[in-house]
């Protein structure tokens, strides 16, 4: 205790100041810090596990039409985890936009490889990208037998007519080539130091609006910071680390979220800003102007996440829909469920989905499309359950 009578001498006030200074900084940085520092980390992460073989599916995979994930609902949408169970037999999603997903890569890749494929270069990432390689050849020469199959060291495409070495002989080649078999982009989150999974390892070829360069090495806290996801510190980080810590190679999950998009730039959008700049896309510098309806896409990301059981890294796979509004506005009921969810945004996620880029024009043409379709007589009650 101080006497009461206790004054400081003046001599100690800077010291002071930067005492308060730093005391501070430790409260904001707090909680983060927290985090990482007291999470037990004692799962073992390599487990001996095979995943099942899926079932042989009875044509190519283009025989599939597109699923029509409309990942929103009526009413209060929020944000939450929304992690569901995955059943491996649906573990890659393929269907008859395949070759133009195949193409658009082909032509990234060879526009700017190391743009698109990167990775940490010690042994245990290296080895998860092969991981990666084999677990997807494994995957799709059992699924679509017509199509992938593996002769003479290399796995053939019947589609494209492509030949790839098999085992890959490059972390590299690993990365590349499994992008180039799927329609997804592909994520490998690597446990370092700190007990934080960060993204270590990566073919992305769609992003849309981010490049991996920007996000390569982020842990996963830093990856929804930096993009600015609503509500993460309250909502999603604590269930996210622990989900990522515990996550067992048998128990695959699937999410589903959808983002408006002001143009048609699958691999990126331009609108947004340059795709070889360096200034970070944003809705702050997006380009609005003079956008019209039939220029609006609706962009729906399915992610699955899976740990890989060898080399412990958890595979994040991202495969993105991408459709004109025009054409979404034509299924039932999707306008006035779209526009219903929209307006019951807050305002941290109406800045996050960019909506004062698009409000003015996709407003009232969803609010006109419901409109027109109440009038054909259609009611709500016997829609699909969520996410379609
Ligand atoms: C359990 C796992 C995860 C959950 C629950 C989750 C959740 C979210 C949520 C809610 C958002 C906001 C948009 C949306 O609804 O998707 C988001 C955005 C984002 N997440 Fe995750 N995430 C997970 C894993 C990851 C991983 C492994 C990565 C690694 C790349 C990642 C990278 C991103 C990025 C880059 C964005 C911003 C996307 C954009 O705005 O364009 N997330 N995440």
């Amino acid at each position: 205790m101080l006497p009461s009578n206790f004054i400081l001498p003046s001599s100690t006030l800077p010291f002071l100041g930067l005492l308060m200074s730093v005391l501070t900084w430790l409260i904001v940085k707090w909680p983060i810090h927290r985090k990482s520092s007291t999470l037990q980390i004692q799962q073992p992460e390599k487990q001996s596990f095979t995943k099942p073989l899926p079932s042989p599916h009875p044509d190519d995979p283009t025989s599939n039409t597109p699923k029509l994930y409309r990942p929103f609902r009526h009413g209060p949408n929020f944000i939450t985890m929304g992690i569901r169970k995955l059943h491996w037999d649906n573990w890659i999603e393929m269907d008859s936009y395949f070759l133009r997903y195949h193409d658009i890569k082909a032509a990234e890749l060879k526009k700017d490889f190391k743009e698109h494929i990167k990775y940490v270069d010690n042994a245990v990432t290296k080895d998860a990208c092969f991981e990666l390689n084999e677990e997807l050849v494994r995957h799709l020469t059992h699924r679509y037998p017509k199509t992938f199959r593996l002769e003479g060291g290399k796995v053939h495409n019947g589609l494209t007519g492509e030949a790839f070495a098999f085992p890959a002989g490059t972390p590299d080649e690993a990365l590349a080539t499994s992008a180039l078999l799927v329609q997804d982009d592909l994520v490998l989150m690597m446990k370092n130091d700190d007990g934080e999974y960060h993204l270590d390892a990566a073919a992305v070829c769609l992003p849309g609006f981010w490049r991996l360069r920007e996000k390569f090495r982020m842990s996963l806290d830093t990856l929804h910071f930096e993009a600015g996801v609503p509500h993460y510190a309250a909502k999603l980080q604590k269930a996210m680390n622990k989900f990522m810590l515990k996550l067992t190679p048998d128990k695959p999950v699937e999410r589903n979220n959808f983002f408006i998009q002001l143009d048609d730039g699958l691999h990126w959008s331009h609108r947004m800003g340059d795709q070889q700049g360096t200034e970070v896309a944003s809705w702050a510098t997006a380009n609005g102007k003079d956008l019209a309806i039939d220029e609006i896409h609706f962009r729906s990301e399915r992610q699955t996440l899976r740990r890989l059981p060898r080399s412990g890294a958890i595979l994040f796979t991202i495969r993105t829909y991408f459709e004109p509004m025009t054409k979404l506005a034509q299924e039932p009921y999707i306008p006035g469920r779209l526009l219903e969810a929209i307006q019951n945004w807050d305002e941290t996620v109406s800045y996050y989905k960019g909506k004062s880029s698009w409000e003015k024009i996709l407003m009232p043409y969803l609010d006109e499309q419901n409109r027109l379709q109440q009038e054909r007589g259609l009611v709500e009650g016997t829609e699909a359950e969520f996410p379609y």
